[in-house]
């Protein structure tokens, strides 16, 4: 279990340093490959959720497709699936008093959307995540610790359950989720475990 966190925490942070380097994938007028990061050729595309894709070469396209059929993202259902999770989870966050008064002057509009980018990219959605880091997004809200990031991820464990979610595809995502609580707490991140001899 301890591993798949590891590998999960691990896949997690090299989707967030690839964030900034993708970002004009779907928009840009000269877009960029969202998968090299190179020029698009834009005669090899392909449509995901809605959205146009161009990409450097066929290579690029292919890995693009794998990537999300592989992804916890589209295994959970894709944005529709995110969308509704998020919106049910602050639901629950803002009837619970162990957190809720960390949201009081909080934009909930403005929370849901960021909330819903960020979990789309580090479950591996198309979309590179481009809000702050994590560490200075909760840096001010003082006396946070371990139990309010618990009581966080109750609350995202008993949305996904209520939702229906795939057991073994919550236990993924909670690990995911898992992964960011140093970040969160702004503590120093846990050196990575040395493999056995
Ligand atoms: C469980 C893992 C958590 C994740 C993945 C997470 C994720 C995020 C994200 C993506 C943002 C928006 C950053 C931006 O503005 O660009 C944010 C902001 C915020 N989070 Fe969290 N968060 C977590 C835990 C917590 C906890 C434990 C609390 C408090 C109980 C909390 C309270 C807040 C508040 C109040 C903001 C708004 C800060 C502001 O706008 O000044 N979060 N969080």
């Amino acid at each position: 279990m301890k591993r798949t966190i590891l590998v999960l925490s691990l896949a997690f942070c090299s989707l967030a340093a690839t964030a900034a380097d993708t970002s004009k994938g779907a928009e840009s007028t000269a877009p960029t490959c969202p998968v090299t990061g190179k020029a698009a050729n834009p005669a090899i595309t392909l449509v995901y959720e809605g959205n146009s894709y161009a990409f450097a070469d066929e290579t690029a396209k292919q890995k693009f497709s794998d990537d999300r059929a592989n992804s916890l993202y589209q295994k959970l259902g894709g944005k529709t699936a995110i969308d509704a999770a998020v919106e049910l989870f602050y639901v629950k966050v803002l009837a619970d008093k162990r957190v809720n008064h960390f949201f009081e002057d909080i934009n909930m509009n403005k929370q849901k959307r960021k909330q819903k980018e960020f979990l789309s990219a580090a479950l591996g959605g198309p979309i590179p995540y481009a809000g702050k880091d994590l560490r200075s997004a909760h840096e001010s809200l003082g006396g946070l610790n371990d139990s309010h990031f618990d009581a966080i991820a109750e609350n995202l464990l008993a949305t996904l359950t209520e939702l229906k979610v795939d057991p073994q595809l919550i236990e993924q995502a909670m690990a995911i989720v898992g992964s960011t609580r140093d970040a969160v707490l702004n503590r120093p991140a846990k050196p990575a475990t040395p493999a056995v001899p």
